[in-house]
C-alpha cells in the first residue's frame, strides 16, 4: 500500500507524484529547502498535502538545527516558515499549517521543548487530515446514490491529502456504504493529475473509473451520462467562490447548463473567511513547459506564446453544496461559508 507523505524522524518521505503512474518511487527530503523544492516541483501536490509537507519541512528544520539559543532558533525557524510560504500561492492550507507551526515557534519555551512540540504538531496535522477526510466522506456520501456516475477533475484523493481524499473520500465513503459508483476522471491538462493520479488511485481501490479528456465533459453530460460532479478545492472565499484546478470552472458551467449537481468537498482549513470573493484569490501561473511538453515530449512549436494558469474560480452560484468535515453548506451562493466556521 502506498502513502502520500511520511515523517521519518529526521527526514520526510513522499511518493514522487511526478513519476506516477509509471513508477512508484519515494522521494526523501532531509532539509526544509528540499521540502520547499518538492512542493514547487510537484513531487507532492494537492492543497492538504502541501500543507502537511510544509509543516513537516518546518519540523525537519527544527529537529536538525544546531543552534542552542532559543531566540536565534525561533528567528531561523520563522525564516523557514517564510521560505515554505513562498512555494505555491493559491492553496490556503499551506498558510494554515504554517500558521499552526508558527504559533508553537512563537510560544516562549526552550529549544529542546520546541523541537519536540513542532515534530508532534507536524505528525498530528497529518493524522488529523485523514480523520477529517473520513468525516467529509461521511457527510458527503448521502449525496451520491447507488448507480451514480460521478465526474471529477484533477486529483482530490489520497494522493492530494494525508490519505483517503476529499472529493474521492466522498466517493470512497459511498462505496463503503455499498453503493455502486462509477467515476469519470477528467484528464486535467496540462499536468494530467486526472489521468496520472486519480485514475491510478481509484484503480488501486478497484473503484470503476473511466478516463476522458477534459474537452469530452460536455459530450457526456449532454447524453445524460453524468449524474453528479464532485471536485476538491484549493481555497474557498467567504462568499463561497472556489479556486480549484484549471478547468473546474468550465465543468461547473456545463453542469449548470445540464442541471447536474456540482459538489465541492474540502476541509475547513481550505475555507478562507479573510478573502471576500474569488476575484481576491491569487492564481498561480506555472511554467510554460507544462503546456509545451507532455512527459518530456515537445507538443508545441518553439517560440509560441503560452499561458499556464494553474487554477480557476468557480463562482458560488455554480456550486450545489460545499461538503466539509463540520457539515454541508447547501446553496453557498445564499449563505457564504459562515455556517461551518
Ligand atoms: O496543482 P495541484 O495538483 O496541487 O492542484 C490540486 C487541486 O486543484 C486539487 O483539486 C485541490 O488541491 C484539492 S486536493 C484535496
Amino acid at each position: 500500500m502506498y502513502y502520500t507523505i511520511r515523517w521519518d524522524g529526521d527526514s520526510v518521505s513522499m511518493l514522487d507524484q511526478r513519476l506516477l503512474p509509471a513508477h512508484e518511487v519515494y522521494h526523501t527530503c532531509t532539509s526544509h529547502l528540499e521540502v520547499a523544492a518538492a512542493i514547487t516541483d510537484m513531487v507532492i501536490r494537492g492543497a492538504p498535502a502541501i500543507g502537511i509537507a510544509a509543516a513537516m519541512g518546518i519540523a525537519l528544520a527544527a529537529v536538525r538545527m544546531t543552534v542552542s539559543n532559543a531566540d536565534e532558533f525561533r528567528k531561523e525557524l520563522l525564516q523557514v516558515c517564510d521560505t515554505l510560504g513562498k512555494t505555491r500561492p493559491t492553496a490556503v492550507n499551506l498558510f494554515w499549517t504554517i500558521n499552526r507551526m508558527k504559533k508553537i515557534i512563537e510560544s516562549g519555551t526552550g529549544v529542546q521543548d520546541l523541537k519536540a512540540r513542532l515534530e508532534k504538531e507536524a505528525v498530528a496535522i497529518l493524522e488529523e487530515d485523514v480523520t477529517i477526510n473520513r468525516a467529509i466522506g461521511r457527510n458527503g456520501a448521502r449525496y451520491l446514490a447507488d448507480g451514480d456516475v460521478v465526474m471529477t477533475h484533477c486529483n482530490a484523493g489520497a494522493l492530494a491529502t494525508g490519505g483517503y481524499g476529499t472529493a474521492l473520500g466522498v466517493i470512497r465513503a459511498a462505496v463503503e456504504d455499498g453503493k455502486k459508483i462509477q467515476v469519470i476522471a477528467c484528464e486535467t491538462r496540462p499536468y494530467l493529475q486526472g489521468s496520472r493520479l486519480t485514475a491510478w488511485e481509484l484503480l488501486q481501490d478497484r473503484i470503476p473509473v473511466t478516463l476522458i479528456t477534459d474537452n469530452m465533459a460536455g459530450y457526456f453530460m449532454r447524453q445524460g451520462l453524468v449524474k453528479k460532479v464532485i471536485v476538491g478545492a484549493d481555497r474557498i472565499a467567504a462568499n463561497g467562490d472556489t479556486a480549484n484546478k484549471i478547468g473546474t470552472y468550465t465543468h461547473s458551467v456545463l453542469a449548470k447548463e445540464h442541471r447536474i449537481p456540482f459538489f465541492v468537498a474540502a476541509p475547513i482549513s481550505t475555507l478562507d473567511p479573510n478573502t471576500p470573493n474569488g476575484d481576491a484569490i491569487v492564481i498561480e501561473e506555472r511554467g510554460i513547459d507544462e503546456v509545451a511538453y507532455i512527459m518530456g515530449t515537445q507538443i508545441a512549436p518553439e517560440g509560441v506564446f503560452i499561458k499556464n494558469p494553474a487554477f480557476d474560480i468557480t463562482p458560488a452560484q455554480n456550486i450545489s453544496a460545499i461538503i466539509t468535515e463540520k457539515g454541508v453548506i447547501e446553496s453557498p451562493r445564499d449563505k457564504g461559508i459562515k455556517s461551518v466556521l
